[in-house]
């Protein structure tokens, strides 16, 4: 290994775990779960998700987990090891995932001024003329190209700031210490939140509207399209991140025991904010008389929009509850969007042995300037065409071929006796081997193959320029990185190796 690599390390167990929740637990917990349980069945949706959980999340995480520790290299690196001609899905993924970062910094842009805002409720009166049309000036025409909103990209750019700052340095000394801090604060934070709500007037009518289960809906394809799309998206699966974290581990971790913790506070953090969203929006119900399910919003329009309406009404209280909400949504959102940039940056460190300093910096300010996309009238709608994209299109291609590559041409059988030696919950047995092989491939097919139906059919022609435009960008970066040559000899060797 050289220099740069050595830096890349956690501290502590503790350091991994903290950042692999922090990744985990996000914006998608917080704005998209609970709208996505409402609308796919309340109470019912649970059968599909913990399938998911149980074929899909802990399986896979696993996987991920095991064949980054193993090789303790960028995830390029260690797909070409694999299979030489594998390299460019180590490529592929982490730039999917890089664009992921670039969007996500809009929202958080957003989330940093509505901080700012909820001190003064600067909203007024109709949160949803004001979010939508004097800040974002949201238009779907691409005439809004040529309109810059200066707030918009001053909040974003000190996101990217924030995110420089902290990925510039060695990986304990920033992103291992700030996840001590902030993942357990975010949990405290969320923990009084949703206590709060739950004693509000009225949240008894939100989370019968949230559980009351439909049944009939389990025969249906899409609510199991939701949930498997709702865990992917959640814990971050198939994006590399879980890969790379795990190749800065020390020897002898018990990843299987790992992989249960995230699993669990994933899941349990977002279930808990149901309980929260839904109290409200009870809350919201008795006292202006309209019914939940008029009340209940999609992502975006839950936090920038359904939460200052209830702000609104909520007396005193808004002005504790609401910058906490709002700052509990950037931290998450901080720690989610500093696991985005470690794929790359990792991989272009250990392909072309830049420094991490080095990388980072031009990474922050690549994705600075692209980012003032999202700063123009057009920002919003832009930014719902590559979240479809990439998570509906990209994502999946990715995680059905890290199947091939992981479960098959890897042979993850090899790993299962360390795996067990090492861990002190579950032990793995021949039904991972059944469900990363040709269970989960099958699932993903099929997922896939909805998602991009779906897509189609509602899609745009602007959606459609916009997709054009992402597969050019990506296939021509994820090209032109695989056949750059590498200046470490050590890319080029084929040796793998099992735990050593
Ligand atoms: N898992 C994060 C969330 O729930 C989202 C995310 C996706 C983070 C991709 C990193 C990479 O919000």
């Amino acid at each position: 290994m050289n220099n740069n690599e050595d830096r890349n390390e956690w501290g502590s167990n503790l350091s991994f775990i903290l950042a692999m929740i922090g990744s985990a637990v996000g914006l998608g917990n917080i704005w998209r779960y609970p709208y996505v349980l409402y609308s796919n069945g309340g109470g019912a949706f649970y059968i599909p998700y913990i399938v998911a959980i149980l074929i899909m999340g802990i399986p896979f995480l696993i996987l991920e987990y095991s064949v980054g520790y193993n090789f303790k290299s960028s995830f390029p690196k260690a797909l070409r090891k694999i299979n030489s001609k594998f390299e460019f899905l180590g490529w592929f993924i982490p730039i999917s995932v890089f664009l992921i970062m670039i969007y996500y910094s809009c929202i958080l842009g957003w989330d940093g001024l509505y901080v700012i805002f909820s001190f003064f409720k600067s909203w007024g009166a109709n949160p949803n003329n004001y979010f939508t049309s004097t800040l974002l000036q949201s238009t779907t025409s691409t005439s809004g190209l040529s309109v810059f909103i200066p707030i918009i990209a001053v909040a974003i750019l000190v996101g990217w700031l924030i995110v420089w700052y902290v990925s510039h340095k060695d990986l304990e000394k920033g992103l291992g210490r700030l996840s001590k801090i902030l993942v357990p604060l975010l949990f405290i934070i969320m923990l009084f939140i949703v206590i709060f709500s739950l004693t509000l007037p009225g949240a008894g009518i939100g989370l019968n509207e949230l559980f009351a289960p439909d049944w009939s809906l389990l025969l249906n394809f899409n609510i199991w399209m939701a949930a498997f799309g709702q865990i992917i998206f959640s814990l971050s699966l198939g994006m590399s991140i879980a890969f790379t974290y795990a190749s800065y581990t020390k020897d002898d971790s018990d990843l299987v025991s790992n992989t249960l913790w995230v699993v669990l506070a994933n899941c349990g953090f977002e279930n808990f904010c149901a309980l929260g969203v839904f109290s409200i929006l009870g809350y919201m119900s008795l006292k202006s008389g309209v019914a939940v399910n008029q009340l209940v919003q999609q992502g975006t329009g839950l936090v920038f929009i359904a939460y200052p309406t209830v702000f609104n009404v909520l007396g005193n209280w808004s002005y504790v509850l609401g910058p906490a909400f709002f700052f509990t949504v950037y931290i998450a959102g901080l720690t989610s969007i500093l696991s985005t940039i470690e794929p790359l940056s990792f991989s272009i460190q250990n392909k072309f042995a830049w420094s991490r300093n080095k990388i980072m910096t031009i990474l922050c300010i690549i994705g600075a300037v692209v980012s003032m996309i999202y700063a123009t009238g057009m920002g919003g709608t832009i930014l719902g065409f590559v979240d479809a994209y990439i998570n509906q299109i990209a994502i999946l291609i990715g995680v059905f071929f890290e199947c091939i590559a992981f479960a098959w041409l890897f042979k993850c059988e090899d790993v299962i006796p360390e795996l067990n030696r090492r861990s002190k919950s579950l032990k793995i047995g021949r039904w991972w081997i059944f469900i990363v092989k040709y269970l989960l491939p099958t699932v993903v097919a099929i997922v896939w193959v909805g998602g991009l139906f779906d897509t189609i059919k509602t899609g745009t022609f602007e959606e459609l320029i916009v997709f054009v435009i992402l597969t050019v960008i990506l296939v021509g970066f994820t090209i032109l990185f695989t056949v750059l040559p590498s200046k470490s000899d050590d890319w080029y060797k084929t040796k793998s190796r099992i735990f050593d």
